[in-house]
C-alpha cells in the first residue's frame, strides 16, 4: 500500500490496540499496515505462522512500531480464547477488533457438499462470532470501550449467485453488526462493517476468479472502470476504528465505486453462462490452491 495516501495525521492511533483476523495477507494485511503506520499496536492472526511472522517483520521493518503474530484458526473457540489471553497478558484490553478472516470459493450451489458449506460458514459466520463473543465478554466485564469492524460484501444486500455460503454467512454477520451495535452500545462497544467491492488479492483471485475467467473481476462492469486501491480501504477502516467519529455505530458502508448500484456487485453477469467443463476446470484450480495453502498451515 502507498502509505503516503493515508489521509490521517501521524500518531492518530497511538494507544490503540487492534486485532486484525486474517491479518497476515490480503485486505487484513493492508488494514494492519494502516493502523500501524498511524501508531497503533497491531495483533494479527491466521492459520499460517510463517506467513504471519513474515508480515509482522515486514511491517515493522517498514514502519517501526509493534505487530504481534498469533497462529489461530478462528473456527476453534479454545484457540481464540488462548490467543486473546496472550494478547491481554501482553498489555491489556484491545481497543479494536477487525473481523476480516474469511474463506470463499465460487461454485455452483448444486456442486457443494455439506463440508464445503461448512468450510465457509465455520470461518465467516461462526468464527467471526466466536472472536466477537470472547473479546466482547472481556470488554464488558472490564468496562472498556472498543470498536468492532467486520469486512463484509455488498452481497449482504443483494444475495449472490455462485457464492451462496459466503453470501449467507456475511449476511449473518451484517445482522450481528446491527444487533450488537444496539445491544452492546451501552457498554461503549460499537459495531460497524465495510462492504468492499473488488480489491484484488492473491487468495481472492485464486478462488473467485481461477484462471482469470470467473468472478466479478471485470473492471468495465464498474462505473469507475477500476478496482479499489488498498489505501482507500485502509482510510475507511481507520475512520471507523480510530478516535473522532465514535457516534458512527451499526453501519455497513460499501466501498465499491458504485458497483453495487450498477450491477449488484455479484458474479452472476459473468458466471451464469459457464458450462460443466469450465466449472470442472475452475474447481480443480481452486482445490489446487486450497491444498497448497493447507500444506503451509500450522493450525487447523
Ligand atoms: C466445491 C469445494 C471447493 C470448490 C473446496 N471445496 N473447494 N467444493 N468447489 N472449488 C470443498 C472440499 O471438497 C471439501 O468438501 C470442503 O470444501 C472443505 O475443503 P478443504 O480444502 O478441506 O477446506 P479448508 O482447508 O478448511 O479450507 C477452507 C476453504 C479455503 C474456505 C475451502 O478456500 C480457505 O482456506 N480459504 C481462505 C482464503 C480465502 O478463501 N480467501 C478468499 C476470500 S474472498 P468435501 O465434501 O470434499 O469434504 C472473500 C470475499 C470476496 O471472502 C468478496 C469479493 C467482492
Amino acid at each position: 500500500m502507498d502509505v503516503s495516501k493515508l489521509m490521517f495525521r501521524e500518531g492518530l492511533m497511538e494507544g490503540e490496540r487492534i486485532l486484525v483476523t486474517g491479518g497476515g495477507t490480503g485486505l487484513g494485511r493492508e488494514m494492519a499496515e494502516g493502523f500501524l503506520k498511524l501508531g497503533a499496536t497491531v495483533y494479527i492472526c491466521g492459520r499460517r505462522q510463517n506467513k504471519l511472522d513474515d508480515t509482522a517483520a515486514e511491517l515493522m521493518g517498514l514502519h517501526g512500531g509493534k505487530v504481534v503474530a498469533h497462529a489461530c484458526d478462528i473456527r476453534d473457540p479454545d484457540a481464540i480464547h488462548a490467543m486473546v489471553d496472550a494478547i491481554w497478558a501482553d498489555g491489556g484490553a484491545l481497543t479494536g477488533v477487525v473481523n476480516n478472516a474469511a474463506g470463499n470459493f465460487i461454485s455452483r450451489t448444486e456442486d457443494l457438499s455439506v463440508n464445503g458449506f461448512n468450510a465457509i460458514a465455520d470461518i465467516v459466520m461462526r468464527g467471526t462470532f466466536y472472536v466477537t463473543l470472547d473479546i466482547g465478554k472481556r470488554l464488558i466485564a472490564e468496562k472498556k470501550r472498543a470498536s468492532f469492524l467486520s469486512i463484509l460484501t455488498t452481497w449482504v444486500w443483494s444475495g449472490s449467485a455462485f457464492v451462496v455460503p459466503s453470501a449467507m454467512s456475511k449476511t449473518a454477520i451484517n445482522a450481528m453488526t446491527q444487533s450488537l451495535a444496539t445491544e452492546w452500545g451501552r457498554y461503549g462497544l460499537r459495531f460497524n462493517a465495510i462492504a468492499p467491492g473488488l480489491f484484488p488479492t492473491k487468495g481472492m483471485s485464486a478462488r473467485l476468479s481461477p484462471g482469470g475467467q470467473g468472478g466479478n473481476s471485470k473492471n468495465d462492469l464498474n462505473p469507475m472502470g477500476r478496482a479499489g486501491e488498498m489505501h482507500e480501504l485502509a482510510n475507511l477502516a481507520v475512520f471507523l476504528m480510530g478516535p473522532g467519529a465514535e457516534y458512527v455505530n451499526g453501519q455497513t458502508i460499501a466501498i465499491d465505486g458504485a458497483g453495487y448500484q450498477a450491477n449488484g456487485g455479484t458474479f452472476y453477469p459473468v458466471l451464469h453462462a459457464l458450462g460443466d467443463a469450465e466449472w470442472d476446470a475452475m474447481r480443480a484450480m481452486i482445490k489446487g490452491t486450497n491444498e497448497k495453502d493447507k500444506a503451509d498451515r500450522t493450525t487447523g
